[in-house]
Protein backbone atom coordinates (compact mmCIF):
# COMPACT_ATOMS: atom_id res chain seq x y z
CA UNK A 1 0.00 0.00 0.00
CA UNK A 2 0.91 3.09 -0.97
CA UNK A 3 3.04 5.58 2.29
CA UNK A 4 1.75 8.76 2.14
CA UNK A 5 2.93 12.21 3.87
CA UNK A 6 0.79 14.80 6.45
CA UNK A 7 0.54 17.06 4.17
CA UNK A 8 -1.29 14.49 1.55
CA UNK A 9 -4.26 14.23 4.15
CA UNK A 10 -4.37 18.32 5.13
CA UNK A 11 -7.20 19.91 5.77
CA UNK A 12 -8.54 23.21 6.68
CA UNK A 13 -11.55 24.61 7.60
CA UNK A 14 -12.17 28.41 8.06
CA UNK A 15 -15.50 29.48 9.47
CA UNK A 16 -16.72 32.81 11.57
CA UNK A 17 -18.29 31.91 15.24
CA UNK A 18 -21.70 33.42 14.76
CA UNK A 19 -23.80 34.43 17.87
CA UNK A 20 -25.71 30.83 18.35
CA UNK A 21 -22.22 29.00 18.74
CA UNK A 22 -20.96 31.01 22.11
CA UNK A 23 -21.36 30.14 25.99
CA UNK A 24 -22.59 33.19 27.95
CA UNK A 25 -19.11 34.78 27.73
CA UNK A 26 -19.93 35.03 24.22
CA UNK A 27 -16.73 32.66 23.65
CA UNK A 28 -16.98 29.83 21.58
CA UNK A 29 -18.89 27.21 23.02
CA UNK A 30 -16.94 23.91 23.13
CA UNK A 31 -19.24 21.69 21.83
CA UNK A 32 -18.99 23.72 18.97
CA UNK A 33 -15.03 23.40 18.36
CA UNK A 34 -14.93 20.03 19.17
CA UNK A 35 -17.70 19.00 16.07
CA UNK A 36 -15.32 21.72 13.76
CA UNK A 37 -12.30 19.69 14.50
CA UNK A 38 -13.93 16.57 14.47
CA UNK A 39 -15.15 17.48 10.81
CA UNK A 40 -12.09 18.40 9.94
CA UNK A 41 -9.94 15.30 11.61
CA UNK A 42 -12.56 13.03 9.71
CA UNK A 43 -11.50 14.86 6.18
CA UNK A 44 -7.85 14.57 6.80
CA UNK A 45 -8.68 10.42 7.98
CA UNK A 46 -10.69 10.22 4.57
CA UNK A 47 -7.88 11.84 2.31
CA UNK A 48 -5.01 9.40 4.05
CA UNK A 49 -7.42 6.28 3.57
CA UNK A 50 -9.97 6.73 1.11
CA UNK A 51 -12.16 4.89 3.38
CA UNK A 52 -15.08 5.37 5.50
CA UNK A 53 -13.73 6.24 8.76
CA UNK A 54 -15.24 7.11 12.27
CA UNK A 55 -14.12 8.71 15.32
CA UNK A 56 -12.68 6.00 17.22
CA UNK A 57 -11.23 8.04 20.31
CA UNK A 58 -10.83 11.79 20.92
CA UNK A 59 -7.44 11.68 22.71
CA UNK A 60 -6.79 14.71 24.10
CA UNK A 61 -8.19 18.69 23.79
CA UNK A 62 -6.51 21.41 24.80
CA UNK A 63 -8.91 24.54 25.40
CA UNK A 64 -6.39 26.92 25.89
CA UNK A 65 -7.71 30.29 24.22
CA UNK A 66 -10.97 31.67 24.31
CA UNK A 67 -12.54 32.61 21.07
CA UNK A 68 -14.60 35.77 21.07
CA UNK A 69 -17.53 36.11 19.32
CA UNK A 70 -17.14 37.11 15.36
CA UNK A 71 -13.58 35.55 15.09
CA UNK A 72 -12.75 33.60 12.31
CA UNK A 73 -11.61 30.45 13.02
CA UNK A 74 -9.44 28.69 11.04
CA UNK A 75 -9.24 24.39 12.20
CA UNK A 76 -6.08 22.37 10.30
CA UNK A 77 -5.97 18.96 10.88
CA UNK A 78 -3.13 16.18 9.57
CA UNK A 79 -2.98 12.29 9.99
CA UNK A 80 0.39 12.13 12.11
CA UNK A 81 0.80 8.50 11.67
CA UNK A 82 -1.31 5.58 10.57
CA UNK A 83 -1.04 2.19 12.55
CA UNK A 84 -3.04 -1.34 10.74
CA UNK A 85 -6.28 0.68 10.76
CA UNK A 86 -6.62 3.14 12.91
CA UNK A 87 -5.03 7.11 12.14
CA UNK A 88 -4.19 9.78 14.51
CA UNK A 89 -5.03 12.83 13.58
CA UNK A 90 -3.56 16.07 14.78
CA UNK A 91 -5.70 19.51 14.91
CA UNK A 92 -4.28 22.82 15.28
CA UNK A 93 -6.52 25.68 15.83
CA UNK A 94 -5.89 29.07 14.86
CA UNK A 95 -7.58 32.59 15.05
CA UNK A 96 -6.71 35.24 12.85
CA UNK A 97 -6.35 38.90 14.20
CA UNK A 98 -9.04 41.37 11.90
CA UNK A 99 -6.94 44.21 10.99
CA UNK A 100 -3.13 43.16 10.78
CA UNK A 101 -4.16 39.16 9.67
CA UNK A 102 -1.83 37.40 11.84
CA UNK A 103 -2.61 34.20 13.31
CA UNK A 104 -2.77 32.84 17.02
CA UNK A 105 -2.57 29.41 17.98
CA UNK A 106 -5.75 29.16 20.04
CA UNK A 107 -6.47 25.11 21.23
CA UNK A 108 -4.49 21.98 20.19
CA UNK A 109 -6.64 18.47 19.91
CA UNK A 110 -5.21 14.66 18.40
CA UNK A 111 -8.41 12.40 17.55
CA UNK A 112 -8.40 8.68 16.70
CA UNK A 113 -9.87 7.60 13.39
CA UNK A 114 -10.70 3.96 12.19
CA UNK A 115 -10.99 3.03 8.73
CA UNK A 116 -13.83 0.50 8.04
CA UNK A 117 -15.08 -0.98 4.92
CA UNK A 118 -19.25 -0.90 4.12
CA UNK A 119 -20.11 -3.13 6.99
CA UNK A 120 -18.22 -1.33 9.84
CA UNK A 121 -15.07 -3.67 10.00
CA UNK A 122 -12.03 -2.00 10.27
CA UNK A 123 -9.30 -2.16 7.48
CA UNK A 124 -5.83 -1.61 6.36
CA UNK A 125 -4.83 1.88 5.80
CA UNK A 126 -1.88 3.24 4.49
CA UNK A 127 1.19 4.25 6.53
CA UNK A 128 2.75 7.80 7.16
CA UNK A 129 5.91 9.38 6.05
CA UNK A 130 5.98 12.37 8.11
CA UNK A 131 8.94 15.16 6.62
CA UNK A 132 8.71 18.01 9.06
CA UNK A 133 10.53 18.43 12.49
CA UNK A 134 6.97 18.98 14.03
CA UNK A 135 5.33 15.93 11.75
CA UNK A 136 8.47 13.48 12.90
CA UNK A 137 7.90 14.65 16.72
CA UNK A 138 3.98 14.35 16.21
CA UNK A 139 4.87 10.72 14.56
CA UNK A 140 7.85 9.40 17.16
CA UNK A 141 5.15 10.15 20.07
CA UNK A 142 1.79 8.69 18.33
CA UNK A 143 2.29 5.36 19.64
CA UNK A 144 2.53 6.46 23.17
CA UNK A 145 -0.35 7.88 22.88
CA UNK A 146 -2.27 4.74 20.99
CA UNK A 147 -0.73 3.09 24.47
CA UNK A 148 -2.24 5.17 26.29
CA UNK A 149 -5.35 5.76 25.10
CA UNK A 150 -6.30 1.76 24.84
CA UNK A 151 -5.04 1.87 28.66
CA UNK A 152 -7.64 4.10 29.40
CA UNK A 153 -10.44 2.33 27.52
CA UNK A 154 -9.62 -1.04 29.28
CA UNK A 155 -8.64 -2.81 25.57
CA UNK A 156 -4.49 -3.35 27.18
CA UNK A 157 -3.41 -3.77 29.99
CA UNK A 158 -0.49 -1.95 32.29
CA UNK A 159 2.41 -4.41 31.07
CA UNK A 160 1.77 -4.10 27.31
CA UNK A 161 1.89 -0.36 27.30
CA UNK A 162 5.67 -0.52 26.81
CA UNK A 163 6.26 2.69 25.21
CA UNK A 164 4.44 4.00 28.89
CA UNK A 165 6.19 2.07 31.10
CA UNK A 166 9.55 3.02 28.89
CA UNK A 167 8.62 6.74 29.94
CA UNK A 168 9.02 5.64 33.95
CA UNK A 169 12.09 3.32 33.55
C1 LIG B 1 -13.85 2.32 16.24
C2 LIG B 1 -14.29 0.88 15.97
C3 LIG B 1 -14.43 0.63 14.48
C4 LIG B 1 -13.21 -0.03 16.57
O1 LIG B 1 -13.72 -1.35 16.48
P1 LIG B 1 -13.04 -2.55 17.32
O2 LIG B 1 -13.94 -3.71 17.23
O3 LIG B 1 -12.60 -2.04 18.65
O4 LIG B 1 -11.85 -2.87 16.39
P2 LIG B 1 -10.38 -3.24 16.79
O5 LIG B 1 -10.24 -3.69 18.20
O6 LIG B 1 -9.90 -4.12 15.68
O7 LIG B 1 -9.67 -1.81 16.67
C5 LIG B 1 -9.48 -1.20 15.42
C6 LIG B 1 -8.41 -0.17 15.60
O8 LIG B 1 -8.90 0.87 16.43
C7 LIG B 1 -8.00 1.12 17.49
N1 LIG B 1 -8.75 1.57 18.63
C8 LIG B 1 -9.89 1.04 19.12
N2 LIG B 1 -10.27 1.75 20.21
C9 LIG B 1 -9.36 2.74 20.39
C10 LIG B 1 -9.19 3.78 21.34
N3 LIG B 1 -10.05 3.95 22.35
N4 LIG B 1 -8.12 4.60 21.23
C11 LIG B 1 -7.24 4.43 20.22
N5 LIG B 1 -7.35 3.47 19.28
C12 LIG B 1 -8.39 2.64 19.37
C13 LIG B 1 -7.34 -0.24 17.72
O9 LIG B 1 -6.10 -0.09 18.40
C14 LIG B 1 -7.16 -0.69 16.29
O10 LIG B 1 -6.06 0.03 15.72
P3 LIG B 1 -4.99 -0.67 14.72
O11 LIG B 1 -5.75 -1.62 13.83
O12 LIG B 1 -4.44 0.47 13.95
O13 LIG B 1 -3.97 -1.33 15.58
C15 LIG B 1 -15.67 0.54 16.67
O14 LIG B 1 -15.51 0.62 18.07
C16 LIG B 1 -16.77 1.50 16.25
O15 LIG B 1 -17.34 1.37 15.18
N6 LIG B 1 -17.09 2.49 17.13
C17 LIG B 1 -18.10 3.48 16.81
C18 LIG B 1 -17.49 4.61 15.99
C19 LIG B 1 -18.43 5.76 15.85
O16 LIG B 1 -19.61 5.60 15.61
N7 LIG B 1 -17.89 6.98 16.03
C20 LIG B 1 -18.67 8.17 16.06
C21 LIG B 1 -19.04 8.44 17.47
S1 LIG B 1 -20.54 9.30 17.61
Amino acid sequence: MQVKTPEQSKTILTDMVLPGETNPLNNLFGGELLARMDRAASIAARRHSRRIVVTASVNHVAFTKAVPLGSVVTVEAKVSRAFKTSMEVFIDVWIEDRESGERTKANEAIYTFVAVDDTGRPVAVPQVAPESSIEKERFAAALRRKQLSLLLAGKIKPNDATELKALFE
